[in-house]
């Protein structure tokens, strides 16, 4: 990474030029008009913090503990498809710049890197997510390769059942594997590291799903994945058989509303994730940042709130911690991290989200993580 990156926006605009514009697209980009990718971004600029002076913060500490787990600051790597297109091995590099740094790496199933690979790669525990799948057996069968990992915990998605058009994918030809077409050739034969380490690379398809899909190589698109895979009639009853089944610390993602978040705790989540998945599913809904006081309260202290959706700063974790998270979660900020600079280019987005976040709990004359609150904002 020879350019001056200072921010998560310059690491996005690294990412821009050093990979295909379809795989860039498929993380900038959210479902139908954008609306709520837009919402997110726009709620959170539009808080403002409290600024005080003349307090003692000479010692501001960002240290946490996430799910029992101490964490250097309150942030995971919130889990995302196709990681290892981004740069090659992906997942492993995720993994490993966020152990280094001492927070949680959370996998996704429709990852490149399977879970075996990442086991195999790095030293420290890290969550795996999964979806419901039509079959059941898929998901026991992914348990059980999350215990055999030593997963620390399980994030269960529960909000895509059917999939939100993400339109810019099909415009651009998004395909699983990649694959070089007249309309994209000159994109590709302008990103010659990208060819060399991903389309050329070894691992070129969802690597949890070999063995697993016949002709797993006939799949062309995420659209057509999830249509035939997820599991349209899940329903709360099916969150209590993964509680049954597995055995660790439970994180149920996608949650928007109060009335969902209390259902989640009752089902026995030890966290749960206020999320819309980034802009990627409703089209519509509520930006994170509004929704998260009124879930916050509903869960009342029952267990952790997590969130995720627009957080591109240290500014925008630090609103979130105020109106009660404890963490936020970086999706699309770790992909473009991923995409400019590999391992280092995450390593990077880390250290500007830690700054930011510490200059601000200063400015705001919050001495500690766990004081964040409401009163640093305006
Ligand atoms: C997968 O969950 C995606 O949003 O693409």
């Amino acid at each position: 990474m020879a350019a001056l990156i200072q921010s998560i926006g310059d690491l996005r605009e690294v990412a821009r030029r050093r990979i295909p514009r379809a795989i860039f697209d498929y993380a900038d980009g959210g479902s139908y008009e954008e609306r709520t990718l837009r919402r997110n971004a726009a709620d959170l600029d539009a808080l403002s913090f409290r600024q005080r002076v003349m307090i003692d913060v000479s010692g501001v500490s960002l240290a946490t503990t996430l799910l029992g787990t101490s964490a250097s600051l309150p942030l995971a790597i919130a889990p995302t498809g196709l990681a290892g297109f981004f740069h090659a091995d992906g997942e492993i590099l995720g993994a490993r710049a966020a152990a280094a740094f001492g927070i949680p790496f959370c996998l996704s199933t429709m990852s490149i890197c399977s879970i075996e690979d990442v086991r195999a790669a790095t030293t420290q525990p890290f969550w795996f997510q999964q979806y419901l799948m039509r079959d059941r057996g898929f998901n026991q069968d992914l348990i059980d390769r999350a215990i055999a990992a030593r997963c620390s915990a399980l994030m269960l998605t529960l909000d895509l059942q059917v999939i939100g058009e993400r339109r810019r994918d099909p415009r651009n030809g998004l395909t699983i594997p990649p694959r070089i077409t007249w309309r994209n050739a000159f994109d590709v034969a302008t990103k010659p590291s990208w060819a060399l380490g991903v389309l050329f690379g070894k691992r070129r398809t969802f690597g949890n799903l070999a063995g697993r899909i016949d002709g797993t190589s006939g799949i062309r698109t995420l659209a057509e994945w999830t249509a035939t895979q997820f599991d349209p009639t899940a329903n709360w009853r099916d969150v209590d058989w993964v509680r049954s089944r597995w055995p660790g610390k439970l994180i149920l993602k996608g949650i928007l509303d109060p009335a969902d978040a209390r259902l989640g705790l009752a089902a026995g989540a030890d966290a749960i994730v206020v999320s819309n998945h980034g802009g990627r599913q409703l089209d519509g809904a509520p930006s994170t940042i509004s929704v998260l006081p009124g879930i916050v309260d509903a869960i009342g202290g029952g267990c952790e709130v997590l969130f995720d959706g627009g957080i591109r700063s240290g500014q925008d974790l630090a609103k979130a911690l105020a109106l009660g998270a404890r963490a936020g979660l970086i999706g699309k900020s770790f992909l473009f991290a991923l995409a400019a600079g590999g391992e280092a280019g995450v390593t990077r987005a880390l250290c500007i989200l830690r700054d930011e976040l510490k200059v601000t709990l200063a400015l705001t004359g919050t001495t500690q993580v766990g004081a964040a609150g409401p009163h640093m904002l305006v």
